[in-house]
């Protein structure tokens, strides 16, 4: 089997390992290093950096080491996988200021001709994987998915990561047999490194 460069973007705003999330990546994590992918992890929430508020600073200003050292991780990577609780219908805030950060102009994409920016992270992939306490079907079929399809089209096709797939977890607060399910899953996709 081909051998991946993987990078985890752990997307939990909390860092304490009880948050289901961090076992989901690890579990990531264990099934791709068992498979011989090489992988490196981004735990958003271990990062210092200020919330982006001046235009200037997000065109021309200083990036914060721990972006730096993040936007070079996400160059190396061939597949993103990128994890996050739902929080009010959407990503966390702190994940939201994460890729306000790393994705900057001269980074994520670039002015172009005729008005469409150069995407400039083409010849990656991705996978969102969204815990939720409501059931997944309901968010797919009463809110359309709508928060995780804006965040393939609007932010990761935009910047040319393509094609982006998702995993949607829902009643998370359920039963722990399932919660296991999931988990073994994980460590599934880890292998295939998808
Ligand atoms: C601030 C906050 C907002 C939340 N908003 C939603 C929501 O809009 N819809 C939903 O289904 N669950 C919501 N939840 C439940 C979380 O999605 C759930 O607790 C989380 O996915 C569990 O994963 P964790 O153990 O990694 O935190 C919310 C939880 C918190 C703390």
């Amino acid at each position: 089997m081909e051998k991946r460069r993987l990078v985890i973007i752990d997307g939990h705003p909390d860092a304490d390992p009880a948050r289901f999330i961090h076992a989901l990546a690890e579990r990531y994590e264990d099934g791709a290093i068992a498979a011989g992918h090489e992988v490196r992890r981004i735990d958003v929430a271990t990062l210092a950096f200020p919330l982006i508020a001046v235009r200037a600073d997000w065109e021309g200003g200083e990036v914060p080491a721990d972006i730096r050292q993040a936007q070079e991780m996400i160059l190396w990577a061939e597949h993103l996988l990128i994890l996050y609780p739902l929080w009010l219908g959407d990503m966390p805030a702190l994940l939201k200021g994460f890729l306000e950060q790393a994705l900057r102009p001269g980074f994520g994409f670039a002015p172009g001709e005729r008005g469409f920016p150069k995407k400039l992270l083409k010849g990656r992939t991705a996978r969102l994987v969204v815990t939720m306490g409501m059931p997944a079907f309901f968010y797919r079929a009463y809110f359309g998915a709508h928060s995780v399809r804006s965040f393939e089209r609007n932010i990761l096709k935009f910047v040319g990561v393509r094609p982006v797939k998702h995993l949607l977890i829902g009643n998370v607060e359920g039963k722990a047999e399932t919660r296991e399910r999931w988990l073994e899953r994980l460590f599934s996709l880890g292998e295939k490194g998808i």
